[in-house]
């Protein structure tokens, strides 16, 4: 009888099921080069706390897919222990009680995090989220080479941004590099408001939902500009992820991108560097202006007490100064924990975290509506389905307004 080799067996069996503190099951949709890299450094230092990352990244920019996963596992009573949700959804999936309490974990973080962002991760004055990072989202990304070829100036307004346009189209590229997916023409949409109309009337418009904003002339005129836009976006665009759009600006096929500044961690992870490769500018007409989106992980309620401790554990890691550096390096973002230094991080970054404190002070910093930073998760979608019909057909700009209003009405 060959009794050994299966007593062995059972003992690495044993051995390898208790070789870990709990089994951590993470939801999120960071799958691109920059975004994968900044993932491995959460996995990492659970791993280092003796836990097993159990990882269930749904690709698809935005999270689009991610939350319909979520759903489906939620539903039929299976929620991962942590998931990347953010913004108002952390209050909606708190109100449906399926949230775990992680103040455990959360030390100074009230003194830590502006209250804003500790408030979006508290439920009845309990944290149920850990926040991640800060990303600004209007921002334009341009080929260097090509900007310096045009003769080197970034747009400031939309005139100059449309004369820049022309350049790089007379240059033979596609002079907007775009992804037809209705979360990146949200993204494009969000940034035209905010120049078109400035902080005060994205906040009326897109925050507030105030009916009379989104019945005006400025919000004609936001899709009047976008309209143009379409004019300079190849005809390939349809369903291309961002981060292609952004290899274009890259490898010069493409003029410039709108995207948040997770193209950074595109730009970084390809070894390209601000200034020399690449420029990033704020989106036409919003210098003083900051459209943020706070990236964050909610914990789910779980009864064994070895994985409450790693949901515990995983959200000190998030707020640690150690992964508040090493992630937001690799993914393009800012620290969201206050008096981190600044000297590892870039240009880009550097001029990120000063904008910040300044729209802060000056009522610039605007929650990103694209990026459910800024109204319920439903009324944010039927927004996106219009500003999706409007890209993909001849919609008027009037006819798109009349449809903005009635949409913001969704509950
Ligand atoms: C998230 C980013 C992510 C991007 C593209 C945004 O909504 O906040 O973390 O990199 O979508 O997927």
């Amino acid at each position: 009888m060959k009794l050994k080799p299966i007593v062995a067996a059972i003992a690495t069996t044993v051995l390898a099921s208790t070789s870990f503190a709990a089994e951590v099951e993470v939801l999120h949709w960071w799958t691109s080069g920059g975004e994968a890299k900044s993932v491995a450094e959460l996995k990492k230092m659970m791993e280092a706390k003796g836990h097993k990352w159990k990882d269930f990244a749904v690709a698809g920019g935005g999270g689009d897919a991610a939350m319909t996963a979520l759903k489906a596992r939620v539903v039929a009573g299976n929620a991962p222990v942590a998931a990347q949700i953010k913004g108002p959804s952390i209050q909606e999936w708190a109100q449906q009680g399926v949230l775990a309490d992680v103040s455990g974990a959360a030390g100074e973080w009230d003194k830590l995090l502006p209250k804003v962002v500790g408030d979006a991760m508290k439920y009845k004055g309990k944290y149920v989220a850990a926040p991640v990072n800060v990303h600004r989202v209007n921002w334009l990304w341009i080929n260097q080479d090509a900007l310096n070829k045009a003769g080197g100036k970034a747009p400031a307004n939309f005139d100059e941004f449309f004369a820049l346009a022309d350049k790089f189209k007379a240059a033979g590229m596609v002079a907007i590099a775009h992804g037809g997916q209705p979360w990146q023409d949200a993204t494009v949409f969000e940034s035209v408001v905010l120049g078109v109309g400035g902080a005060k009337f994205f906040n009326d418009s897109l925050v507030k939902l105030d009916p009379k904003a989104i019945d005006s002339p400025t919000m004609l005129k936001s899709f009047d500009t976008l309209a143009k836009i379409k004019t300079y976006i190849d005809k390939d665009s349809a369903g291309r992820d961002w981060n292609l759009a952004t290899a274009m600006v890259m490898n010069g096929k493409g003029g410039m991108q709108f995207m948040g500044d997770w193209a950074k961690g595109e730009f970084t992870s390809a070894n390209k560097v601000a200034g020399k490769d690449y420029a990033c500018v704020a989106t036409p007409g919003t210098a003083n202006a900051y459209t943020f989106n706070i990236d964050s992980f909610a914990m789910f309620k779980v009864k064994d007490a070895a994985v409450q401790k790693g949901q515990l554990d995983l959200a000190t890691a998030i707020m640690s100064p150690e992964f508040q550096e090493v992630f937001n390096l690799n993914k393009g973002s800012i620290p969201v924990r206050s008096g981190m230094s600044d000297a590892k991080f870039d240009a880009c970054a550097k001029k990120s975290i000063v904008d910040f404190n300044a729209t802060a002070k000056s009522g610039g910093l605007v929650p990103s509506f694209a990026h459910g930073m800024a109204v319920p998760s439903a009324t944010q979608g039927a927004i996106v389905d219009v500003i999706a019909k409007f890209m993909n057909s001849n919609m008027s700009s009037k006819d798109a307004v009349v449809a903005l209003a009635k949409a913001a009405k969704t509950k």
